[in-house]
């Protein structure tokens, strides 16, 4: 795998799943693989998850890692054939292939800027440093997916699924703030591509693109579609139209106890950060049903299993 930044770049998505829960069984098995290279992480935006499980990933591979907060490097400039006399005193010719020189592989996080929806749906930032980086790069969270998330998710699905077929529900959730549509395209990306039976749920206007939606079914029936469901994945995303707004924060979205009772007994998942009692009630999220913690534990084995993989294969 010579880059990471979506489930298009998966040969084999169940091999992988498999390789991670692997991992998770053994995570130091391959504890020399990574002896003598290095890992760059560059975040452009916050992280916890994400930066923690990937260092510790890559720990179990015996890789060392750099991270670098853009915030405290040079601004960027990603545009082609400017005059670069503004705000912007680097381009990302220059830094991605500097970067290059100090790591075997990279992983970027780049969020949406909410505003340009062709600029965003673009990829531009992830795409432009991949196009000009040396070495295999992993998406750390672009402005339009996030596949460690979604690998991890399908892993925890598939720990602890009860049947062939598990039903599994992607609701949006109330939020304050406009978020990204990036964990909800992906997650569509990877149900689409593993046994399950995937349904989207949102209400009127909340609609994802369809590039991603395909032909998964959506209704804005919420409580119908939460109807004997094993698995609900509550996450929040923007509009598409008028692009990055919150059209409306309606509290009756939220997940609460009341909603989980119409499930099959089902799991709640969130890739986190949530806002308790604002996307999901306290009684789901402290609840022997929800899921998001071992999902979060999960994102160590699934970067561990795309590390492997570019260690191996990257070349
Ligand atoms: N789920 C996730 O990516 O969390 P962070 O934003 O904290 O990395």
């Amino acid at each position: 795998m010579k880059r990471f930044t979506s489930v298009y770049d998966v040969a084999d998505v169940e091999a992988l799943v498999q390789d991670a829960l692997q991992l998770k069984s053994d995570p130091f098995a391959f504890e020399g693989l990574g002896k003598h290279k290095t890992l760059v992480l560059l975040f452009f935006n916050p992280s916890l998850r994400t930066r923690l499980s990937t260092q510790k990933a890559a720990q179990h591979l015996g890789l060392s890692v750099i991270s670098l907060d853009t915030e405290n490097s040079w601004k960027l400039e990603f545009e082609e054939q400017v005059i670069m006399n503004a705000d912007k005193p680097e381009h990302v010719k220059e830094a991605a292939a500097v970067i290059s020189q100090y790591a075997d592989i990279i992983g970027i996080r780049a969020f949406p800027g909410l505003t340009d929806k062709e600029k965003d749906y673009q990829d531009f930032v992830l795409e432009q440093f991949i196009r000009f980086a040396q070495v295999p790069v992993i998406s750390l969270e672009s402005a339009i997916r996030h596949p460690l998330q979604s690998l991890a998710d399908l892993m925890t699905i598939r720990e602890h699924q009860r049947n062939s077929k598990p039903k599994v529900v992607l609701s949006w959730t109330p939020h304050p703030r406009a978020l990204p549509q990036a964990v909800a395209n992906s997650f569509v990306e990877w149900m689409q591509k593993a046994e399950v039976e995937l349904l989207v749920t949102h209400p009127p206007g909340y609609e994802l693109d369809p590039s991603f939606i395909g032909n998964t079914i959506v209704t804005h029936n919420q409580e119908e579609a939460l109807s004997g469901a094993d698995f609900v994945y509550a996450k929040n995303w923007s509009a598409l139209a008028p692009y990055g707004q919150v059209l409306h924060c309606d509290p009756q979205w939220m997940i609460d106890a009341r909603k989980m009772s119409l499930t099959r007994q089902g799991r709640f998942m969130h890739c986190l950060p949530t806002r308790r009692n604002v996307e999901v009630h306290d009684e789901v999220l402290d609840s022997p049903h929800s899921l998001v913690i071992e999902q979060a534990q999960n994102r160590i084995y699934a970067a561990q299993a795309v590390l492997k993989n570019m260690l191996l294969y990257g070349k």
